[in-house]
C-alpha cells in the first residue's frame, strides 16, 4: 500500500475530506482503492487524482470487497482505460492477472518470502495455489525438485499456467486444475502449504496425508482472536488423529488482521507416521 495525501490534491469540504482513502494497492498498471459508499459520488475525481499521481498507471478500480468461495473481487473502473488485465512484478517474479477477477493479497508478502527460503531440494504441494503466489515465488527464488500447484477456480488456473510460462518455471511447477481434496497426492511431499482461510480446516486430512513422514505442513486459518492459536492447533491434532498420524507443532505466527476480531494465522507442523 502506498500512502500519499489525496486531501491536498482534491480540496473537498472537510466532512468529505476526512473520508478520503489514505492508502491504495498498485498491481502492475492498475490502482485499487477502497472508497466509503458515502463518498461514492466522488469516485471518479478520486480515480482521476490517483492517475495524475501515478502516471505509469492506466486504470483505477473501486475495490468494493470480495465474494464467494473463490474470493472474487467486486470492483468497478472509475478512471482511465477499461482494460484491467495487467502484469504485477514482485521480488523478481511476474504475475499476470485481472484484478477485477482475481484477488492479490499483498498482506501475505512476508509469508511468501519465508516459504521461498525453505524449499531447496524439496517436493512441495501448494494446495490453494491461486495464480501461483507461493508456487512461482518458490520456483524462482529457491531450488525445489518439484512444486505441485492445485487450483480449483478456472480463471485463476488459467493465470497460474500463464504465470508458470512467463516466469519460465515449467520444468519445476506442475499446475493441476481441480479440488485439492481429490487431486492432492498421498504420502510423498516434503512440504505442503495450505494457504487459504475460509474452509481450510475441511481439507486438513488431505494436507496431512500428502506429507511423507518427517515432512512439514504450513496450515493457514482465519481464527477469532480469542481462539488464537488453540483452535487451529486443536483442528490439526484432531485431523492427524483421524488419519493415524502424529504431529509436532514447530511454529505459530500471525500474518495479518483478516477481519474485525479475526486474525490470519499460520501453524507450522511436522508430521510423522503414528
Ligand atoms: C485467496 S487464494 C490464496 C492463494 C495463495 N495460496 C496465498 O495464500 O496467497 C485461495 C485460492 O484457493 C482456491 N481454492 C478454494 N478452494 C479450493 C479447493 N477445494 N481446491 C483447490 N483450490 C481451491 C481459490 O480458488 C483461490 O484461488
Amino acid at each position: 500500500m502506498t500512502s500519499t495525501n489525496l486531501r491536498d490534491i482534491l480540496r473537498l469540504p472537510p466532512d468529505e475530506a476526512k473520508m478520503l482513502p489514505r492508502g491504495w494497492q498498485i498491481l502492475g498498471t492498475v490502482i485499487l482503492v477502497s472508497i466509503p459508499d458515502a463518498l461514492g459520488h466522488r469516485a471518479n475525481v478520486i480515480g482521476d487524482a490517483l492517475l495524475a499521481m501515478y502516471p505509469r498507471c492506466s486504470t483505477v478500480l473501486w475495490n468494493r470487497g470480495v465474494t464467494g468461495r473463490f474470493r472474487e473481487p467486486i470492483c468497478e473502473v472509475i478512471a482511465g482505460m477499461p482494460e484491467t488485465e495487467t502484469t504485477h512484478k514482485e521480488h523478481g517474479c511476474y504475475f499476470r492477472l485481472d484484478p477485477c477477477k482475481i484477488m492479490f493479497s499483498q498482506g501475505n508478502l512476508v509469508e511468501r518470502t519465508r516459504m521461498s527460503a525453505l524449499c531447496d531440494d524439496e517436493v512441495v504441494l501448494d494446495m490453494f495455489a491461486g495464480i501461483g503466489y507461493f508456487s512461482i515465488r518458490i520456483a524462482v527464488r529457491s531450488r525445489p525438485k518439484k512444486v505441485i500447484a492445485i487450483e480449483l477456480n478456472p480463471t485463476s488456473y488459467q493465470y497460474l499456467t500463464e504465470n508458470v510460462r512467463i516466469n519460465k518455471v515449467g520444468g519445476v511447477v506442475l499446475p493441476v486444475h481441480g479440488d485439492c481434496e481429490l487431486k492432492a497426492p498421498e504420502n510423498v511431499v516434503d512440504r505442503v502449504i495450505m494457504g487459504y482461510l475460509d474452509v481450510t480446516h475441511k481439507q486438513l486430512i488431505s494436507g496431512i496425508c500428502a506429507v511423507r513422514s518427517g515432512g512439514i505442513m504450513h496450515y493457514h486459518e482465519g481464527t477469532p482472536e480469542a481462539l488464537t492459536y488453540q483452535r487451529p492447533i486443536r483442528r490439526i491434532k484432531d485431523a492427524a488423529q483421524a488419519c493415524g498420524r502424529s504431529v509436532d507443532i514447530i511454529g505459530r505466527r500471525t500474518v495479518k488482521k483478516y477481519a474485525p476480531g479475526v486474525l490470519h494465522v499460520v501453524i507450522d507442523v511436522k508430521i510423522y507416521d503414528a
